[in-house]
């Protein structure tokens, strides 16, 4: 089991860190990395899924067990929006969405998820 994390200002960093599992930036996975992928993703402008995250999952879509989106609520209803998009495109479950680095609740929803798989 991996982490990758595509993150512009830290939070989804922040977040992957508290998993307890290794954690790569988005931009450092190769294909002979752990082929067992947990995504931490945001949202940007009204819920799209960021270009790097995009082009990860064209080429890796089938090794994402799971997301978590980071994003803020003041976006409403576009709250971590990327994260039900990718589920419906790309067939991937949405375990999360969450604030700054995380609430204590959503780490714990994401590693008992995570657990299922290890
Ligand atoms: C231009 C811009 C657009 C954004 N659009 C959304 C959005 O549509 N939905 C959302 O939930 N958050 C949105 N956000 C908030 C970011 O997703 C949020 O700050 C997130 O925590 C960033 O994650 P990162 O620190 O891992 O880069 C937006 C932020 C910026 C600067």
């Amino acid at each position: 089991m991996i982490i990758v994390y595509d993150s512009l200002t830290g939070q989804g960093k922040k977040f992957a860190s508290k998993l307890g599992y290794k954690a790569v930036n988005i931009k450092d996975y190769q294909r002979d990395d752990d082929p067992v992928v947990f995504l931490v993703t945001r949202s940007f402008n009204f819920g799209e899924i960021p270009t790097t995250t995009y082009e990860f999952l064209k080429t890796f879509h089938k090794r994402v067990i799971g997301t978590a989106v980071s994003g803020n609520r003041n976006w409403g209803t576009n709250f971590g929006k990327a994260g039900e998009v990718i589920e419906k495109e790309f067939g991937i479950p949405l375990v999360t969405k969450f604030e700054m680095g995380g609430f204590d609740s959503d780490i714990k929803v994401t590693k008992n998820f995570l657990e299922t798989f290890s």
